[in-house]
C-alpha cells in the first residue's frame, strides 16, 4: 500500500499568505499542517509516500519537510505543472503510484480516525475505493454523497444545490489501481479539472464497488482562515497535552495549564492561558496571551493581548489597544502603534489582506 498526499493547488482561499508560501506548510500548533497527514499515514504503517507540488511552492515543501527520514518514510516528490484537478494529480503520479492500492490524502485536510483500520479493511476486502463521509450542516459546499442501506455509494454530487444527504466527502480516499482506468475515461469539468468525484462515479458506473465509510472524529480543512483557527484550536486541545517552559519567565509572568515555550524566548511581565504553544526565540513583554494561540518562531510582541490566534514566524506585534482575537497574522507582519493614543491608522497591507475593526 502506498499514499499519495496531494500539496499543490492554488490555496485562493488562504490568500494573502499563500502568495508567498504552500497552504500546507501554514503551522497549526506550529508544526505544519502537511506533517499530521504524513504522520497518521506513517502511524498506518504506509511508509512509501509521494507528496505532489506545484511548481510555486514545491521547492519549500521539498526542502522543509525532505526526504521522509525524519517521519519513518521515504518520500518521493511529484511535480504538478499545472492544478487541473484532484484526479490529474493522480494521473500524473501514476509513475510512481504503478499498480499498488493507496490512500490519497488531502494535504490541507486532517482528520481525527486512525486510519490503520480502513486500510486493514481495505486490504483484506479489495474494492474499487473506499471513501469517507462526514455529516455536515452545510451540504451545499462539498462534494456530497448519495449513500444505499449497505453503506455503498450510488452517486457523488459536486456542490449540488439540492443535496441527497448531509454527507461530505472528506479529503481522505483508499484507491484501487481500477481508478487509473477510471481517470482515464473522464474529461476535464466546466470549471476546466480533472475531477475525483467523476473517477470515482466511473469506478461506480463500471461496477466496481465504491464504499463509504463515516468518520466519527472530527475533520478538519484547513483551506480557509477561519477552518485554519478551528484546526488551530482542536490541534492545540489534542495534541498539547501537558506544560513544557524551556524558554525563561520572569517572576511578574504567569502562566498557567497547558502552555509550551521553546528555548531561545523570553517572558517579561507576561499573562499566558494554555492551550498555548509559543515557539523558539520569541521575546514578549507585558503581553496577555489567551488560550488556543499559537506564536511561532522569531516573533516578538509587547503590550498587547491576544487571543485565540495564529502568529507566524517573525510577526511583530506592538502597542495594539485592543485584543487581537480570531487573527491569522502572516510570517514577519508587523502591527505597531507609535503613539499613545493614535489619532490615524496608517497601513501597507498585501493584496487580498482583510483588516477587520470590531
Ligand atoms: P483544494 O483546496 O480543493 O484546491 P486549491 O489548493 O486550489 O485551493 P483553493 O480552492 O483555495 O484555490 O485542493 C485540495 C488539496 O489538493 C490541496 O492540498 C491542494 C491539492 N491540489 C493538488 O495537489 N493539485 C490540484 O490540481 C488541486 C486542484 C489541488
Amino acid at each position: 500500500m502506498k499514499a499519495l498526499i496531494l500539496s499543490g493547488g492554488k490555496g485562493t482561499r488562504l490568500r494573502p499568505l499563500t502568495y508567498t508560501g504552500a497552504k500546507q506548510l501554514v503551522p497549526v500548533a506550529n508544526k505544519p499542517i502537511l506533517w499530521y497527514g504524513i504522520e497518521s499515514l506513517v502511524a498506518a504503517g504506509i511508509t512509501d509516500i509521494g507528496i505532489v507540488v506545484s511548481p510555486e511552492t514545491g521547492a519549500e515543501i521539498e526542502a522543509k519537510t525532505g526526504a521522509g527520514d525524519r517521519f519513518g518514510a521515504t518520500i518521493t516528490y511529484i511535480h504538478q505543472a499545472s492544478p487541473d484537478g484532484l484526479a490529474h494529480a493522480v494521473k500524473i503520479a501514476q509513475p510512481f503510484l504503478g499498480d499498488a492500492p493507496f490512500v490519497m490524502y488531502l494535504g490541507d485536510n486532517l482528520i481525527q480516525d486512525g486510519l490503520a483500520d480502513f486500510v486493514a479493511d481495505f486490504q483484506q476486502k479489495p474494492r474499487g475505493a473506499i471513501i469517507m463521509l462526514k455529516q455536515v450542516v452545510n451540504p451545499t459546499a462539498f462534494g456530497v454523497a448519495q449513500i444505499a442501506a449497505d453503506g455503498s455509494v450510488i452517486k457523488l454530487v459536486e456542490k449540488p444545490q439540492n443535496p441527497p444527504s448531509n454527507l461530505a466527502l472528506v479529503g481522505v480516499y483508499l484507491f484501487s489501481p481500477e481508478i487509473h482506468q477510471a481517470i482515464a475515461q473522464i474529461k476535464p469539468s466546466a470549471r476546466g479539472e480533472l475531477e475525483i468525484t467523476d473517477a470515482i462515479q466511473q469506478l461506480i458506473a463500471t461496477h466496481q464497488p465504491v464504499e463509504a465509510k463515516e468518520l466519527t472524529g472530527w475533520w478538519l480543512d484547513t483551506g480557509k482562515k477561519d477552518d485554519l483557527l478551528e484546526a488551530n484550536r482542536i490541534i492545540l486541545d489534542e495534541y498539547v497535552l501537558r506544560p513544557n517552559v524551556l524558554g525563561k519567565v520572569d517572576e511578574h509572568s504567569k502562566v498557567s495549564g497547558r502552555v509550551v515555550i521553546g528555548k531561545g524566548s523570553q517572558l517579561v511581565n507576561c499573562t499566558v492561558r494554555g492551550p498555548v504553544v509559543i515557539g523558539e526565540n520569541c521575546q514578549l513583554e507585558n503581553c496577555f496571551v489567551g488560550s488556543y494561540t499559537s506564536i511561532a518562531d522569531s516573533v516578538s510582541m509587547s503590550n498587547i493581548e491576544i487571543d485565540h490566534s495564529v502568529v507566524l514566524k517573525g510577526a511583530n506585534i506592538s502597542g495594539i489597544h485592543r485584543r487581537i482575537v480570531d487573527s491569522l497574522i502572516g510570517e514577519r507582519a508587523k502591527l505597531t502603534v507609535s503613539e499613545h493614543r493614535p489619532k490615524a491608522l496608517r497601513f501597507m497591507v498585501g493584496d487580498d489582506s482583510t483588516i477587520e475593526l470590531t
